[in-house]
């Protein structure tokens, strides 16, 4: 069983070949030396994940970027905009990115994140790092290095613990290697600040595109069976009726009515929602036969966060 190790012991396992669990301040990563396919390799073995699911690669800088993608301007523009931050994108890929990383395709997701001691990891072992998030395929993200223990503590070498995650979903995802830019993954970036610099971006996050299947609409299965609803009234009437079913909601709580009822954000902050949802999703999943959840408003954060209730929702 693995533990928590520090930074130099990170840096120490990756160069060695090790994947380790790295923190970043979307979810955590499961990190392995990007340049070097056996340890890629163990990436995905540890999570199990099949090989035709591309890995993103963690960067520190645009100059790292640019030696492994060949980065356009308007990819730049972006990058140059909002790194470090909870953004990836996609674009064509140098020959020195292993075909197992990409998933044999010619294109390579790319992040630079936010994390101080993800950026420091990534500065001191002057290495690429491909990360998935660090959970078992097909299961909640974890947002703890705790989360990432209980789950993969068997497989891996280390987690490399930097608290709780601040952004709490996966990176957006943006596409430069089309004709023009389009957004396949919604995530902690919102999508209107994008805009901003490249005007308006279509969202293009069928479950059907092929060459994502991260984008599969079964996925971060917390347990337990969960089902959607357009609003608080809905969702009580049908938890009530099962009697041991959690209400998951977005803003204040009245508990008046039904004792299990829990608040994403009592104060209907989308940021907290999104920090709070993993967490909050595994430890009812563990709890409770079913969730109940309601629906937020399709505006901000609130679509990345109704994409992953949806998704949690279609695995059972
Ligand atoms: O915030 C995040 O992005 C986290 C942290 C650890 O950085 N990582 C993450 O990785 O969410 P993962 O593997 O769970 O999701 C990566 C997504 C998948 O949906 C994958 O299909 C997509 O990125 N992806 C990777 N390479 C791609 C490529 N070349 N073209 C299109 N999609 C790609
Ligand atoms: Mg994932």
């Amino acid at each position: 069983m693995a533990g928590l190790c520090n930074i130099d012991e990170a840096v120490r396992l990756l160069q060695s070949g090790q994947v380790v669990g790295l923190p970043t301040e979307t979810v955590y990563g499961l990190g392995a030396n990007a340049l070097d396919t056996k340890a890629v390799a163990k990436v995905f073995e540890a999570k199990n994940r099949p090989s035709f699911d591309p890995l993103i690669v963690h960067i520190a800088d645009l100059d790292g970027v640019r030696s492994i993608a060949e980065l356009t301007p308007e990819a730049e523009s972006l990058l140059l905009a909002f790194s470090p931050g909870p953004l990836t994108v996609v674009l064509k890929k140098k020959s020195i990115v292993p075909d197992l990383v990409t998933s044999g395709h010619p294109t390579v997701a790319v992040r630079i994140p936010a994390h101080p001691m993800m950026l420091q990891v990534l500065q001191q072992s002057g290495l690429f790092i491909a990360a998935p998030s660090a959970n078992p395929f097909g299961y909640t993200s974890p947002t703890t290095a705790q989360h990432v223990l209980a789950q993969l503590g068997e497989r891996i070498g280390g987690v490399l613990d930097g608290g709780a995650c601040k952004v709490g979903l996966e990176s957006t995802i943006v596409d430069f290697t089309g004709e023009s830019p389009k957004v396949l993954r919604l995530g902690g970036m919102d999508v209107a600040l994008l805009e901003l610099v490249l005007g308006e971006l279509p969202v293009q996050t069928s479950s059907s595109t092929p060459h994502a299947p991260g984008m599969l609409s079964a996925h971060y299965n917390p347990g337990a069976k969960i089902v959607l609803h357009d609003n608080v009234r809905d969702a009580l009437r049908a938890a009530i009726i099962i009697n041991d079913a959690a209400v998951l909601l977005f803003g204040p709580v009245d508990k008046a009515d039904y004792e299990h009822q829990y608040s994403l954000s009592v104060s209907t902050s989308y940021t907290e929602a999104a920090q709070n949802l993993f967490a909050m999703l595994r430890e009812l999943g563990a709890k409770y036969p079913e969730i109940h959840a309601v629906r937020l408003p399709e505006e901000g954060l609130g679509r990345a966060i109704n994409d992953r209730l949806v998704r949690a929702a279609a695995t059972r």
